[in-house]
């Protein structure tokens, strides 16, 4: 069972939305799934990636991009119609070197691995990208989790102007890294995984969720292995193995 307890800005169009949850136990990585009001009208759930989850605390950031995530930032406190975590998640790596590359609201699952990862001694280096500086969440709490946080914005409102694949590029020339995890648009983890191909990346793939349970093969990724379901199989697969140019 769920509860909202608040939804607050925390960028331009992105929301913070903390939740109680009985549910204690969750993998970075991992969704929840928000049916968005109690009619059919949307009538399919919408995933999230997990923000944080601490306890029966947890929280995930929200894009608004249409109606029903419009009508999810604009719920009242109180039960809210949920069901999760689904989903496999990250790897959690330990005493390793990292390379975490978010674009926009794909930093948000990047967080919660972040913390795993910090408490797992492993040393990070985090690039986070944006299209806009307005786009920009919660960025000193990605500053207490890196050794090194790197900034683009496609615009060059904030950080470095350009994109984080090539942010990524130039920190691995100059360190060693022993794995990478992404999550953001599609056209940068597939330029991640060609540019950085001698190195290990996990990647979090976005798709239309039908049933969001595995049921209805609507959210097909295609990798070396065949066809696989974003939301059990995945969403994370190894970048590697994702035909990434196959619809
Ligand atoms: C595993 C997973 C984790 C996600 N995590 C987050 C998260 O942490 N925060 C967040 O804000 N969003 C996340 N999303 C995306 C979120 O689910 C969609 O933005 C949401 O379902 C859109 O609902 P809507 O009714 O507002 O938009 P709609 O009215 O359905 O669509 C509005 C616009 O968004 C596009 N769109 C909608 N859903 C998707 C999608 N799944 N993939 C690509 N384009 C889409 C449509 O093409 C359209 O242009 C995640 C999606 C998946 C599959
Ligand atoms: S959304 Fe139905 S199988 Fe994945």
């Amino acid at each position: 069972m769920f509860t909202l307890i608040e939804t607050k800005p925390v960028a331009s169009n992105h929301y913070l939305l903390t939740l109680h949850t009985d549910n204690t136990q969750s993998a970075p990585g991992q969704f929840i799934n928000i049916k968005a009001n109690a009619t059919t009208d949307p009538l399919i759930r919408r995933p999230f990636s997990i923000f944080d989850h601490d306890g029966s605390t947890l929280t995930i950031v929200v894009r608004v991009v249409g109606r029903g995530t419009r009508l999810i930032v604009n719920l009242e406190p109180g039960a809210i119609d949920c069901i999760g975590p689904f989903g496999k998640g990250f790897s959690i790596v330990t005493g390793k070197k990292a390379l975490l590359v978010g674009g926009g609201v794909g930093n948000a699952p990047l967080y919660y691995l972040a913390k795993k990862l910090v408490a797992a001694q492993c040393q990070l280096t985090y690039i986070y990208g944006a299209r806009f500086e307005s786009d920009i969440f919660m960025l000193d709490s990605y500053q207490e989790l890196s050794h090194t946080l790197i900034v683009t914005t496609d615009d060059g409102s904030y950080g470095i102007k350009g994109n984080p694949v090539d942010a990524a590029k130039e920190s691995v020339e100059k360190n060693e890294f022993d794995i990478v995890y992404t999550c953001g648009p599609e056209i940068m983890m597939k330029r991640l995984s060609q540019e950085l191909s001698n190195l290990p990346i996990e990647a979090s793939l976005e798709r239309y969720f039908g049933c969001g349970i595995g049921l209805c093969s609507g959210c097909a990724v295609a990798t070396k292995e065949g066809y696989k379901r974003a939301c059990v199989d995945g969403p994370v697969f190894d970048a590697h193995t994702v035909l990434w140019d196959t619809p």
